[in-house]
């Protein structure tokens, strides 16, 4: 590996897969598609890699890592899983992430773990993600594949306007289906914790487990969900959510098809779902965030969305999206 970075984009066919476990391999950064986003990989048990990651994303340390596996039987390898979570599993693969006591000689790094005694382990159902996994053989730790701070990634374009120069070789399968990140939840003996809303919602999980979801309390001795920092997804422009108006100087972030007084003068729109269908408009969330960026604006302004189904999960990152910014 060369170490000026000289970043290669190659459409996912099987050359691309190959190019992928042999950069991982040696220690490279591999941009990846998964269901939900698209993931900056890295060898889980290369602790050297896994810094580099960091570096790349401009990542906080203490902010620990997802490891991807191929499968369930591997994930037992890493976790130790309750009851509760070997119900979870039915949802794999999935865009689903569980949050575990660690296993005993776990092979992951523990600059992946952050230090912590429990590991998020996640079976992505994306053809080429599987593709790479089952290839490469090593867990693999992958973020979502932007700068620290910034709206996730759903395309290979959004990948490299982020880390392009950082990073070793994207694998571009186009746009990723769930738009969202996984929903993540900690089985940690206890009542199992909705850690972070998601790409799957709050009621299957529900009716899979057959109870409800806790939620994280507040003031927990452990810090639970180190991600969870108030600003996050963040773009340039401020957002004002649930607007009814938009006032002059304003993009507009759209749901349905019944604009709001002042509409007509937005410097921007982009409609999540002109039919007011979640799932659609979870798909296009991060992308139209980019492109009102793109376009120039400095303030957004927000239609309501409702909270139903994936609703949750995108009105999670409409709010982080809007907190007042912690500086880097
Ligand atoms: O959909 C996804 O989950 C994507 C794709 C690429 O798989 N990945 C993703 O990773 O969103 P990332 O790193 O952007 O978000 C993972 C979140 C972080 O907020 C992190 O703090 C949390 O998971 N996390 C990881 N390990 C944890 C642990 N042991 N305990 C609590 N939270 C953990
Ligand atoms: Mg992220």
């Amino acid at each position: 590996m060369s170490l000026a970075l000289e970043l290669r984009v190659m459409a996912a066919d099987r050359a691309a897969i190959v190019a992928a476990a042999r950069c991982l391999a040696a220690g490279g950064l591999v941009a990846f598609p998964t269901e939900t986003v698209y993931g900056l990989g890295a060898d889980a048990t290369n602790g050297a890699a896994i810094a580099r990651l960091y570096a790349a994303k401009g990542r906080p340390s203490f902010n620990p890592l997802i490891a991807h596996v191929a499968d369930a039987t591997t994930a037992r390898e890493l976790g130790r899983f309750d009851a509760a979570a070997e119900r979870l599993v039915s949802l794999w693969p999935g865009p689903l992430t569980l949050v575990l006591p660690k296993a005993a000689n776990n092979a992951v790094a523990d600059l992946a773990t952050a230090g912590l005694e429990t590991i998020a382990l996640r079976v992505p159902s994306h053809p080429v993600a599987r593709d790479i996994l089952n290839l490469f053989g090593n867990p693999i730790v992958a973020p979502s594949a932007n700068r620290s701070g910034h709206v996730s990634p759903t395309t290979a374009e959004h990948v490299v306007a982020d880390l392009g120069g950082r990073i070793d070789l994207i694998v571009d399968a186009g746009p990723t289906s769930v738009g969202l990140e996984s929903t993540i939840v900690a089985c940690l003996g206890e009542a199992p914790i909705l850690l972070r809303p998601g790409g799957i919602p709050r009621a299957i999980l529900e009716q899979t487990l057959g109870r409800p979801l806790a939620d994280p309390s507040v003031g927990d001795s452990a810090p639970l969900a180190p991600g969870r920092l108030a600003s996050h997804y963040a773009p340039k422009a401020r957002l004002r959510l649930s607007a009814d108006r938009v006032h002059p100087g304003e993009a507009l972030l759209a749901f349905g098809p019944n604009l709001p007084p002042g509409a007509d003068k937005a410097i921007a729109t982009r409609n999540l779902s002109l039919t007011a269908d979640i799932i659609e408009a979870a798909a296009n969330l991060f992308g139209h965030l980019r492109a009102l960026d793109a376009a120039g604006a400095t303030a957004i302004a927000v239609m309501p969305v409702p909270q139903a189904g994936l609703g949750e999960a995108i009105n999670d990152r409409l709010q982080r999206a809007a907190a007042p910014r912690s500086s880097p």
